[in-house]
């Protein structure tokens, strides 16, 4: 068993039981996402605190929202880099300078190299819009309804090194229905998003995961049942 974190303390904040998770969350785009888990947090759902959102695109949405919540917010244009490392070495050193414990991709548009994850050793996750290793990229809804799936789907998972790879924690199933245009599965796609990323910040945040291998285990998990998502659904 190889506990998350690489050591033995599942996570930073765990060494003392007083302090609660502090999480950065990056992102480029809408940060529906990021809403979802700071109203999680706000409600209680999930024991940990917003220390900054940190985005690439001074245009995105996702920093009225955090404005909105008060959450503090750090611009990093990857544009004013030379180089993929010296942007992520930034990154890097802001999270660092926040006290972060995970790291959260929330719609963040740019590839994470080692020289960020090294820094967050089995501390950064993210939230793909596919049952993985299906669809892998760019625009996954839009490849799962023209390949014709009748069952798509959103992942979280640990990162490293390689895109949309890294040991996943959840996935959540969504059923597409014949002809579905892309823009459909992506609502739906999205709703479960929006349930599955906060518990899975949450599960983190209670030391429940730890790595073996490449799958991660879940301390406490309820056993699955015979429940299925079947598309098309059998006959009543
Ligand atoms: C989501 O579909 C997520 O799966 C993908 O990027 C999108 C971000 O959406 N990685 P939002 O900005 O959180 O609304």
């Amino acid at each position: 068993m190889n506990p998350v974190g690489g050591g033995f303390a599942m996570s930073k904040y765990e060494d003392n039981s007083n302090s609660r998770l502090r999480i950065g969350i990056l992102a480029s785009g809408t940060g529906s996402n990021f809403d979802a888990i700071a109203e999680a947090i706000d409600s209680g759902r999930v024991d940990a605190d917003i220390s900054v959102l940190l985005c690439n695109r001074p245009e995105a949405k996702v920093l009225d929202k955090a404005k909105a919540r008060g959450v503090c917010v750090e611009i990093l244009r990857h544009g004013d880099f030379d180089t993929r490392e010296s942007f992520d070495a930034a990154l890097a050193d802001i999270l660092d300078h926040a006290e972060v414990g995970l790291v959260v991709l929330a719609g963040f548009d740019r590839i994470i190299s080692a020289t960020l994850l090294r820094r967050f050793p089995n501390r950064v996750i993210n939230i793909h819009p596919a049952l993985l290793p299906a669809f892998k990229g760019t625009d996954a809804q839009g490849q799962a309804a023209a390949y014709g799936v009748a069952i798509a789907g959103a992942t979280v998972h640990f990162v490293d090194e390689d895109v949309d790879h890294g040991a996943i924690i959840i996935q959540a199933a969504v059923p597409v229905a014949p002809g579905e245009a892309a823009n459909s599965v992506r609502q739906r796609i999205l709703a479960q998003e929006h349930r599955i990323y906060p518990y899975a910040v949450q599960l983190f945040a209670e030391g429940r995961l730890s790595i073996v291998g490449r799958k991660v285990i879940v301390k406490g998990r309820k056993s699955p049942g015979d429940e299925a998502v079947i598309s098309p659904p059998l006959p009543d």
